[in-house]
């Protein structure tokens, strides 16, 4: 079964770097091919992987909407949203990206979404490893559209608001009883020990800390010349945190097949 990874966290707290150095060092481990998946609206997975994207799920959508009969004879409707799904790929050595897009609209598009979910998860399966890159409010998750997770990451600064974020995020899980194998905690940008009321105020989410990252001036200076993540030298502190933390997730999954 392909290692599905699901990032979910505040916005700005690090998501999409932690996607994004989680794939880098998914693919140094052979993780091949490798899917990520972009679905925050606001999205900037592909800049951080230095992937071009021709097409969004949300076009795709718009698209089957607006022409709901459009389709090649002798296909069925699944086959052609494969086929499409399977063409709004980017590709890159080894990794592929889809991009969400745009958010799931009215009633109207119930059964499109229902289709490209299906289809989505389908194609998941081929994959190594998939890592989403989930938006703040979770809607992908709630939607149940991440397909069946093994981690979630739930990634937080250590701060006030990322301990209350991740408390929230862990009862929206529970809440949805979502199929979630494992959840664990990212403190990112956290150099330091938390004293002791940050900590208490992070044992309320139940989540054990699974990794703390750095805050690395790598991945500014990186951001700063537009380069992707993914050619983070061995180097960067934020990248072997991350390293470090795929062995563990490697390591638990040996332990709970
Ligand atoms: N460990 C880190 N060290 C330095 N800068 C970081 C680190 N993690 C994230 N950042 C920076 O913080 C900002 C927000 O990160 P991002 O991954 O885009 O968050 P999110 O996806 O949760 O909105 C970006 O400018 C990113 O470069
Ligand atoms: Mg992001």
């Amino acid at each position: 079964m392909s290692l599905r990874i699901a990032i979910a966290g505040k916005g700005g707290s690090g998501k999409t770097t932690v996607a994004a150095l989680l794939c880098r060092s998914l693919l140094a481990g052979q993780f091949k091919p490798l899917l990520a998946v972009d679905a925050d609206p606001n999205s900037n997975l592909a800049e951080k992987l230095g992937i071009g994207v021709e097409q969004t799920i949300g076009d795709l959508r718009e698209e089957l909407r607006q022409n709901p009969d459009k389709k090649p004879a002798g296909i069925s409707k699944n086959e052609w949203i494969e086929d499409r799904l399977n063409r709004s790929v980017s590709e890159s050595a080894g990794l592929d990206l889809v991009v969400m897009g745009r958010q799931e609209g009215p009633d109207c598009y119930c059964f499109i979404n229902h289709l490209l979910r299906h289809c989505l998860d389908k194609i998941g399966r081929q994959y190594a490893a998939v890592v989403i890159d989930n938006e703040a409010g979770l809607e992908h998750l709630s939607r149940r559209s991440n397909g069946q997770v093994e981690v979630l990451l739930v990634v937080a600064n250590p701060t006030i608001t990322g301990a209350r974020t991740a408390a929230r995020i862990m009862e929206l899980v529970h809440s949805l009883k979502l199929d979630i194998g494992h959840c664990a905690l990212v403190l990112n940008q956290s150099d330091r020990k938390l004293d002791e009321s940050l900590q208490s105020e992070f044992k309320r989410s139940g989540l054990e800390t699974l990794s703390r990252i750095p805050d690395d001036e790598v991945i500014r200076e990186c951001e700063r010349k537009n380069q992707p993540l993914l050619k983070l030298p061995d180097e960067s502190k934020a990248a072997q945190a991350v390293a470090a933390m795929l062995e563990k997730i490697i390591a638990m999954r040996r332990e709970n097949p």
